[in-house]
């Protein structure tokens, strides 16, 4: 298993390109299974849950090719075209799914079109429990009909497929959300989702949709009416940058004290991160390609965040947030309001030298003048980024186990941060 060598203590100077966003390019892939047309989807960065996805997606009768990599080349902007001309199996078999929860957004798409799907619960997961109730009965005010047997979800529509229906969710949650706007666009009828979640890549599925010929209104607010159409067709689409990236990348620059770039960056997918910033003292200036991040006066500061569905606080950055806050003069509390058991980057981070108390949902941090490198690994795809940043600021050498939690959110993490002069590599193993 690949792991990763950091040595820490190098300011990171220059700048990183910003790839298309994970959460927002696996629910468009989704969206490919609404039409008979094709759907090009450009910006696709490279992941592991971006081909766990294709798999499944191959499986159900999706036709895949790439198109080729859009300008700039490289690795960055992968085009892909997906048609699902027919759908070739309605069961998204367990294998598939347990390696990847985003699965289940398969669910409503299969149903609306095919009347009838098949998906594997997608089981337990590391960062607590969660189930998928809300996606289930969102889909009943659609009209289907839900069974729970031998660990499959099977919805079914009668005979004329699925009607509009009002779904008002008791929480937010983005992949509910996604889910059920996929449904309600081929439902008949009107649907209204109330409650709904406002993230930046729900609305980026929420545009793509309009473009294959959905009718949607609200976009950008927590309630959508969707007028569900007969049928929807192929459409291009640019997947939005990834604010989670972007984020990860602004925290390293600022805890090494350096001054970073991040090429391509939107900066009003995260306002409520920069605001959180610039309260730590981080300079954040807008540039023409993106966002510049660099170190203010003094050391950073303590400061108080708590993690909200958006436009709030998110909670893909509270690890990070919380290696920051090991280093930043005097006290900070973070408080994780989405997941519970979200905490697993504490105790190692503590075997670093972070001074961190967790107390239910919120954790104390008080800023210590250094860490130093340890061998870590943790268990989710934030919580070992965390480390990776906590590692570039530590004395000595950090070794990051578990590489592929890495691998399944970030494209070509050492090489972009070894590009800004950090002392990172991968060790194949
Ligand atoms: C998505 C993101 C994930 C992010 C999360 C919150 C993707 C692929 N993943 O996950 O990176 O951390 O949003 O921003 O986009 N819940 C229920 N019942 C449900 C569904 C959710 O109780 O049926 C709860 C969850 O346990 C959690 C909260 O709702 O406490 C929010 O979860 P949700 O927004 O659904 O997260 P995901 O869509 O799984």
């Amino acid at each position: 298993m690949d792991r990763i060598r950091i040595r820490g203590g190098r300011r990171l100077k220059g700048a990183i390109p910003i790839s298309g966003a994970k959460n927002a390019a696996l629910p468009l892939m989704v969206a490919s299974l609404l039409t008979s047309g094709t759907l090009r989807l450009g910006n696709l960065p490279h992941l592991a849950d971006i081909s766990t996805l294709a798999t499944l997606l191959a499986e159900l009768g999706v036709d895949i090719s790439m198109d080729g990599d859009a300008p700039g080349g490289g690795h960055f902007g992968r085009v892909l075209a997906l048609t699902a001309r027919k759908i070739a199996s309605t069961t998204a078999p367990y294998d598939l799914v347990r390696r990847m929860r985003a699965s289940v957004l398969v669910l409503g798409p299969l149903v609306a079109r095919e009347g009838v799907a098949r998906v594997s619960l997608p089981g337990g997961c590391a960062i607590g429990n969660r189930p998928v109730d809300l996606h289930l009965k969102g889909l009943e005010q659609l009209g289907a009909a839900i069974d729970v047997q031998a660990g499959y979800i099977e919805a079914r529509a009668p005979k004329a497929g699925l009607r509009g229906g009002h779904i008002v969710f008791p929480m937010v949650s983005v992949g509910a959300t996604e889910n059920l706007l996929m449904a309600a666009s081929l439902a008949r009828g009107v649907s209204v989702l109330s409650n709904a979640a406002r993230e930046p890549e729900v609305m980026d599925l929420a545009r793509c949709l309009i473009a294959m010929g959905a009718q949607i209104d609200g976009v950008g607010t927590d309630t959508l009416t969707v007028q569900g159409s007969e049928t929807l067709s192929g459409a291009t689409h640019n997947v939005i940058p990834d604010r989670i990236e972007t984020g990860t990348y602004a925290m390293a620059a600022a805890m090494t004290g350096g001054d970073v770039e991040l090429v391509g960056a939107e900066e009003s997918h995260i306002e409520s991160l920069i605001e959180k910033l610039r309260e730590a003292r981080v300079r954040v200036t807008p540039t023409a390609r993106g966002l510049r991040i660099a170190h203010g006066r003094g050391r950073l500061k303590g400061i108080d965040v708590m993690t909200e569905p958006y436009p709030g606080f998110p909670t893909d950055l509270q690890a990070q947030m919380m290696a920051m806050m090991s280093v930043a003069g005097g006290a900070a509390m973070i408080t994780e309001s989405i997941f519970e058991n979200r905490f697993m980057h504490v105790p190692e981070l503590g075997r670093m030298g972070a001074n961190i108390n967790v107390h239910g949902a919120s954790a104390m941090v008080r800023g210590v003048p250094s860490l130093t490198g340890a061998e870590v690994m943790a268990t989710d795809l934030r919580a070992s980024v965390s480390l990776v940043l906590a590692g570039l600021v530590a004395e000595g050498e950090t070794i990051v186990n578990r590489v592929y939690h890495l691998d399944r959110g970030y494209e070509r993490l050492e090489e972009k941060l070894a590009a800004c002069g950090a002392d990172i590599e991968r060790i194949k193993g």
